[in-house]
């Protein structure tokens, strides 16, 4: 966004000139970010902790959660490594059993991993949206089952916070994690983790100063302590404060607060609408039959055509992820008809 590296620049700028960052700064802006996130999402900012990937989202998570021989940790096929990798690990380390949810073709995502979700499950390890073409999972159904047994829920929201709201009183995930770069347009290395109130004296993966009380009067920081700052503070990263790209994500979340996710979400949905609509008259259908979401779609091509798509994709300069033999549309607000319309047009010339 263009305000968004205006801020970028002046925060560069700020940074050439540290003396004129007063200790309060180290503060401010963190809480700003903190706050303005939680709002977007509908939570308290005492359940936001600031962290730089998902993976370090989900090692908290991994960390603080338990699972032994017997049990399972159920995740979904084809899901994004950094989900996978974690509880693969988690499994080698605490002898139990990580079950990959395959759904059949006709299947929706939810009955799929409704279906695996029996007494031996510690931990559902899922997205709201699968990553490769937006098909949906219907978290509230999947959280009450989770629940009713007694299991944990942790989700990867990072391909729909943003762009999708999450009701998150219904659906009262354990853990949830979102990348900042994608759908919520921010800079990298700055991403979010939910922490729910009954995790809030969890550990954190690291001990760093300034989640300490007291940190914030910089003469006695060797007074140590042994008390964490309030809430899922005590889960920040080290270096959080970041003033390179904080004023970035906090000029981006305003901007979105102002639109509404609402907004942007019923904006979204009449692009990918028609652009799924077009698709299908022409001969390339969802890769998803059952629900999806509004920002995003998935298309089959037809396997003759793999070898030229990318090719022919770059000379019209569209800018769509080749996936296989799918290919994954997830247009923005910054898509305009003209986009939506070369986009098309290439997509008939890919079929002819
Ligand atoms: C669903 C999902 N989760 C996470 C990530 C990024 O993971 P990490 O923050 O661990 O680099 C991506 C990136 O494409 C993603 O699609």
């Amino acid at each position: 966004m263009l305000p968004a590296r205006e801020a970028g620049r002046q925060a560069l700028e700020l940074r050439g000139e540290p003396w004129k960052i007063a200790t309060a700064g180290w503060f401010d802006r963190v809480e700003q970010r903190r706050s303005l996130f939680a709002r977007l999402i509908g939570v308290s900012p005492e359940n936001i902790a600031l962290v730089p990937a998902t993976s370090y989202g989900l090692a908290v998570a991994a960390r603080n959660l338990a699972a032994g021989p017997g049990q399972r940790v159920v995740v979904i096929a084809d899901d994004f490594p950094s989900n996978v990798y974690t509880w693969r690990a988690f499994c080698a380390r605490h002898g139990c059993e990580m079950v990959t949810v395959e759904r059949a073709p006709d299947q929706e995502w939810t009955d799929a991993v409704l279906g695996a979700i029996d007494e031996r499950v510690a931990i559902a390890a899922i997205p709201n949206v699968h990553w490769t073409d937006g098909a949906l999972l219907d978290l509230p159904r999947i959280s009450e089952r989770v629940r009713s047994i007694g299991a944990r829920l942790v989700i990867d929201a990072s391909q729909s916070l943003g762009a999708m709201m999450l009701d998150f009183t219904t659906v009262q995930p354990d853990f949830l994690v979102a990348v900042g770069y994608k759908w919520l347009l921010g800079p990298f290395g700055l991403g979010y983790l939910y922490v729910a109130d009954g995790h809030l004296s969890d550990e954190p993966l690291e001990e760093n100063w300034i989640s300490r009380q007291g940190s914030d009067d910089f003469t006695r920081l060797v007074d140590y302590s042994d008390a964490y700052r309030e809430g899922a503070r005590r889960f920040d990263v080290g270096q959080r404060t970041l003033f390179e790209a904080t004023p970035i994500a906090i000029e981006v979340l305003e901007k979105m607060l102002e639109w509404g996710v609402e907004n942007i979400s019923v904006t979204l949905a009449a692009k990918t609408q028609r652009i799924a609509r077009e698709a299908a008259a022409i001969g390339l259908p969802p890769t998803s039959q059952g629900r999806r979401a509004a920002h995003m779609l998935g298309l089959r091509l037809p396997e003759e055509k793999l070898a030229s798509a990318p090719g022919l994709f770059a000379k019209n300069q569209v800018n769509v992820a080749v996936r296989g033999s799918a290919v994954r549309i997830s247009p923005h607000v910054y898509n305009d008809d003209d986009d939506v319309n070369r986009l098309l047009s290439t997509l008939a010339q890919l079929v002819n």
